[in-house]
């Protein structure tokens, strides 16, 4: 069992990553988020955080006036950057806890499927520096996971702050124990009470979407 860094998994895991897209359950819902995600986010100038592959870049850029996307992988940046060449888009390696971009300068963030990552204590830290990023009216959005039995992982094990795990193979038949947590609506509105208004929560059967304005 590899017990590696959620970075160098999915530095390993770059070139079968998109696979994840072509689950059949989850096509209705993935073609719906397609369709709304862009319509959130016309004009603005945003943050993505943890791009992975593009995936969702590639909805948000035809909509976005400017579009940084930060991610710690170069190999999942290397695929993102053959996906999507546009002149607003700039994709640069960049750790979720410490982005090196001014402060108070996007209009809106995005994140897909980054916050499931994020350990329980580590959350504050994680939204304020993102917020420190963003300007006041700034519109958020979180994408990730419901669990769904069938179609997710199991989760192999709790740990004492409540962080869930799961044990993942890749295509080398290597094992990784990855940190997944299923934040609930409520979790996620207590997280951001103090620094935010408008909250939605989207859910379809295999996705939850959170949303949200900076004051
Ligand atoms: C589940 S993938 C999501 C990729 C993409 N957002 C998507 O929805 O397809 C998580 C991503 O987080 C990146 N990552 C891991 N640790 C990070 C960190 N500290 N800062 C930024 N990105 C990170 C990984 O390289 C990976 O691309």
């Amino acid at each position: 069992m590899n017990i590696a860094t959620i970075e160098s998994y999915y530095s390993a895991r770059a070139t079968e990553y998109d696979r994840v897209y072509l689950k059949p359950e989850r096509q209705s819902d993935l073609r719906e988020i397609e369709r709304w995600l862009p319509t959130v986010f016309k004009g603005s100038s945003m943050i993505e955080i943890a791009c992975g592959t593009g995936y969702w870049t590639q909805f948000l850029e035809p909509v976005v006036c400017e579009l940084v996307a930060i991610d710690t992988s170069p190999e999942t940046l290397a695929i993102a950057s053959t996906r999507i060449s546009a002149s607003h888009v700039q994709f640069m390696i960049g750790d979720a806890y410490r982005p090196a971009v001014s402060p108070g300068h996007f209009s809106a963030a995005f994140a897909g499927f980054w916050l499931s990552h994020v350990p329980r204590e580590n959350l504050g830290l994680f939204l304020n520096t993102l917020h420190q990023a963003l300007l006041p009216g700034a519109r958020v959005v979180f994408l990730d996971n419901r669990y769904v039995e069938g179609s997710s992982t199991p989760i192999s094990e709790q740990d004492a702050w409540g962080n869930t795990y799961q044990i993942r193979r890749l295509e080398d038949g290597t094992a990784h124990r990855i940190l997944k947590n299923f934040f609930t609506e409520q979790e996620l509105r207590s997280a951001v009470s103090f620094s935010a208004i408008q909250f939605e929560f989207h859910t379809w059967q295999h996705f939850w979407a959170f949303e949200y304005v900076l004051f």
